[in-house]
């Protein structure tokens, strides 16, 4: 299996929470590593065009108002087949329907404030990853 890197956001609801450590424990169990991490807070701008795809969706406008609520904590990590491990230990997007053990099943209270953003796929992880970390050379 291949070696990848993948971008994890740790929502403002998760970070005022107070379960930033417990979020990333379960990232370094699972063997993935923090090969960069920082606490942001993200202005509009940033917000927008993170979630560029979504512009036409309905939700687009509440997501970027509550991602620039309050800091988010962002990491690239990186491990064995990175992406799809990330989005197992996530969960589900809505809440209510997260495996029970996951992160948005434990840590979520609704589908817009859903606790953590995971890349979906190679391409999106490379974006993603030089978005928040343009120094981070390239593996
Ligand atoms: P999406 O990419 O579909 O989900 P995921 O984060 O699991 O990859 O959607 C991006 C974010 O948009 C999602 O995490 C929360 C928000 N969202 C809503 O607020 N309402 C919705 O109905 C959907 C589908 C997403």
């Amino acid at each position: 299996m291949a070696i990848e890197r993948t971008l994890s956001i740790i929502k403002p609801d998760a970070v005022a929470k107070n379960v930033i450590g417990k979020i990333v424990s379960r990232f370094e169990a699972a063997g993935l590593k923090i090969v960069a991490a920082k606490l942001v807070q993200l202005s509009q701008a940033d917000a927008e065009q993170f979630y560029a795809v979504h512009k036409e969706r309905p939700f687009f406008k509440d997501l970027v108002s509550f991602m620039i609520s309050g800091p988010v904590f962002v990491q690239a990590l990186e491990g064995e087949d990175a992406i799809a491990k990330n989005r197992d230990l996530m969960g589900a997007t809505d809440p209510k329907k997260a495996a029970p053990g996951t992160i948005r099943a434990d840590f979520a209270d609704s589908i817009d404030a859903n606790a953590v953003h995971g890349s979906d796929a190679a391409e999106t992880a490379k974006v993603e990853i030089a978005f928040f970390f343009p120094e981070l050379k390239a593996r």
